[in-house]
């Protein structure tokens, strides 16, 4: 019988091209977390986050910055609600199923820290921006001022606007990381403060960019618009359940959010927030009889939708509220620092775009190596790893953007440094 034991393939140089010699790790820098159970490197903890998966294993999933998986329970209340709404949809979906939004708009609010009747329930942050982006009105010359690292649909929305109703879209760049951490809130608010002019109508930012997860001073920018006049929206498709912080803290008056990321609801949920005191004004992109004109709810009159998606909702949010949001951004910034700094030590000429402060992220980390095209290595950690990746290709900047979760393993990412230290260009 041949002897077909791990070693004895090893010996025979079968798994040569997935093996390398890993260094001993060093150990991140211990990051705030609350008190008890779930610290960083509590992998007894995190084991069971883990399993409350069903996910194939057989592939590392880094692209969390897409759409995530939900837990089981959330699953399988979505799928339940499903079921219920093919027994008779007029009446399981309409009558017994729809009214859950209530319920799921209120507890969001409560999480996000605002008034329900402000927080309208959309199929995705895209849905939540551009209802706020088209909604406004503008007269021709009117400027939008933004950065060429917003996310690509909604730089397309601000364009077509452009085209249609001749407002002027400005787009601010900037460095990544940010040269200096100790400053970056005051480089990047001065960045928005060097773009104002007299004909600013709208400053629309992200609150973390998909790029390489850069966390922008949403309060400071909003509170320098606000003293002008000017309308700010914010792009938080990226921060709604991935780190903590308030929607009456940041000072803006129309945000958008998914919620298929980082609250781990099913695929085609988001919210839109939006003050109270700008929704009667606010064009809907689906029009509504005007007696609905003050109401936020008008911005979810969409035509016939499925209930399923939008109730398992209220699951996501109490299995969020169970891992707690200081804890959950803890792990997720000690996981950056792991991989980073592993691969920082390990991979000659790669860099970081991300910054090394945790506060100026969470859990997307996005790496360059010098000479190496990402557009070839993402393929590779797919093909011979197994490894999801995304490739980031920017004017300015090129590199790999990894994106662990809760439910993600330290084995898994000290796998990708295997990876990527593995990697032979050309
Ligand atoms: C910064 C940013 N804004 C908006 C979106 C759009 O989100 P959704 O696909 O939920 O509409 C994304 C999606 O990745 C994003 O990263």
């Amino acid at each position: 019988m041949p002897d077909l034991s791990r070693r004895s393939l090893l010996a025979a140089g079968v798994f040569a091209s997935l093996t390398v010699a890993r260094p001993a790790l060093a150990k991140p820098a211990p990051i705030a977390a609350p008190p008890g159970p779930g610290a960083p490197d509590d992998e007894d903890f995190w084991r069971e986050i883990q399993g409350a998966f069903t996910l194939d294993r057989t592939m590392i999933n880094l692209n969390n910055g897409g759409c995530c998986p939900t837990p089981r329970v959330v699953h399988e209340a979505y799928k339940r609600y499903l079921d219920q709404t093919n027994e008779a949809p007029p009446y399981e979906m309409w009558e017994l199923l729809e009214p859950g939004v209530e319920t799921v708009r209120r507890n969001l609010a409560e999480e996000a820290g605002c008034d329900p009747e402000e927080l309208a329930i959309t199929r995705n942050a895209s849905e939540g921006l551009q209802i706020a982006q088209l909604g406004l009105d503008l007269k021709p010359g009117d400027e939008v001022l933004t950065t060429d690292q917003d996310y690509p649909r909604m730089l397309d929305t601000w364009d077509q606007r452009a085209r249609r109703d001749g407002i002027v879209v400005k787009k601010l760049s900037f460095p990544v990381p940010p040269p200096s951490d100790a400053d970056r809130a005051v480089q990047l608010t001065a960045l928005f403060a060097g773009g104002i002019t007299d004909k600013t109508r709208v400053i629309h930012l992200c609150h973390i960019t998909n790029l390489t997860g850069q966390i922008f001073p949403v309060r400071a920018i909003c509170d320098l618009a606000r003293e002008r006049g000017i309308v700010t929206i914010v792009d938080g498709a990226h921060a709604f359940a991935h780190f903590p912080y308030k929607l009456s803290d940041l000072g803006c008056d129309y945000y958008g959010t998914s919620l298929h990321k980082w609250l781990l609801a099913p695929v085609g949920t988001g919210f839109l927030w939006m003050r109270k005191d700008r929704i009667e004004k606010h064009w809907g992109m689906q029009p509504t009889n005007i007696a609905k004109a003050a109401d936020i709810r008008k911005f979810e009159e969409i035509g016939t939708h499925p209930a399923a998606a939008h109730d398992a909702i209220a699951e996501a949010l109490v299995f969020h509220q169970g891992i707690g949001s200081a804890r959950k951004i803890a792990r997720l910034r000690w996981l950056r620092a792991r991989w980073s700094q592993a691969l920082l030590a390990r991979v000659p000429g790669s860099k970081m775009l991300t910054s090394a402060d945790p506060a100026q992220g969470g859990a997307i980390g996005t790496f360059a190596i010098d000479g190496v095209d990402v557009t070839k290595l993402v393929p590779y950690l797919w093909s011979k790893w197994r490894i999801q990746a995304t490739p980031i290709v920017h004017a300015q900047f090129q590199g790999v953007r990894i994106t662990p979760n809760v439910y993600t393993t330290t084995g898994e990412l000290d796998t990708l440094v295997d990876a990527v230290a593995a990697y032979k260009p050309g």
